[in-house]
């Protein structure tokens, strides 16, 4: 939180945000089942200005070999920003922020994904963002989501995310990259709605215990919204085009 709110008005007096959204209103969100030829499974998201794919490989074989597990499958996930993604251009080299979010969509996939039933494989999960406006974490686990459905992987649901916050006091529903910038918490969230489990949860900022508690119905709101929205591009893809298109 960047705590420069006093700079702008994140949030005027008829409750509109800066983008000109109420404060449970989501960004505009598309997401895609498919498109990689080469993968076994992929997904498009838009949301909002962020841009995002993800391509599933696998279950494979793990190389190197010693990584493998001889009880269950493994789950790697590669979060990746494109240098031209953000305004002011990004260092192709992964960064430390690029490894904590690839360690956080995995351990966010792992409780959904049935890697028992494939030991000593690996499934391997790209995403690569094209264009970021905050909130890229999730829109990014939300398309991994979709990408391993699409590749056939068995699972307990799908994990859908979206992230709440605070801008002037108030909580909101999907924090842009403005409201990330200057507002007061962000908290993103990965919600399986099916199983009711939350699978990240992470905070960034300070709320009040009933802050908190909004904060997080907010988020699990908005993945419920998330959650529909997977299912139509699956149903799309699989129902609507009898699976035509890769
Ligand atoms: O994207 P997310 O909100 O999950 O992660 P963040 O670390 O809170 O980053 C918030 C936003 O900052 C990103 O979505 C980008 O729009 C922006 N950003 C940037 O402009 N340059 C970077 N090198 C990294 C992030």
């Amino acid at each position: 939180m960047g705590g420069r709110e006093s700079d702008m008005v994140l949030l005027d007096a008829n409750g509109i945000r800066c983008d000109g959204r109420r404060i449970d209103e989501p960004r505009r969100i598309m997401i895609k089942a498919g498109g990689l030829k080469n993968a076994d499974g992929s997904a498009y998201i838009e949301f909002g200005d962020n841009k995002i794919i993800a391509g599933v490989f696998g279950p494979r074989d793990v190389h190197p070999k010693h990584m493998s597990d001889t009880d269950t499958g493994i789950l790697r996930v590669r979060y990746h920003m494109e240098p031209f993604s953000v305004s002011e251009r990004k260092n192709p080299a992964p960064s430390r922020r690029e490894i904590e979010i690839s360690k956080v969509i995995k351990e966010a996939l792992a409780p959904a994904v049935m890697l028992e039933k494939f030991p000593r494989t690996a499934v391997d999960v790209f995403i690569e963002v094209i264009q970021a406006d905050g909130g890229t974490r999730c829109a990014a686990l939300s398309a991994a989501s979709v990408a391993l459905a699409d590749a056939g992987i068995p699972m307990r649901d799908m994990v859908a995310a979206c992230a709440a916050g605070k801008v002037a006091d108030t909580v909101i529903l999907d924090v842009n990259n403005e409201e990330d910038q200057a507002g007061q918490a962000d908290m993103p969230v990965g919600y399986m709605p099916n199983l009711e489990k939350i699978t990240l949860l992470q905070l960034d900022g300070v709320l009040s215990a009933e802050e908190y508690k909004k904060c997080v119905e907010t988020g699990i709101n908005g993945c419920k919204l998330v959650y529909e929205l997977q299912k139509k591009a699956l149903q799309e893809k699989y129902f609507q085009n009898g699976g035509q298109q890769n």
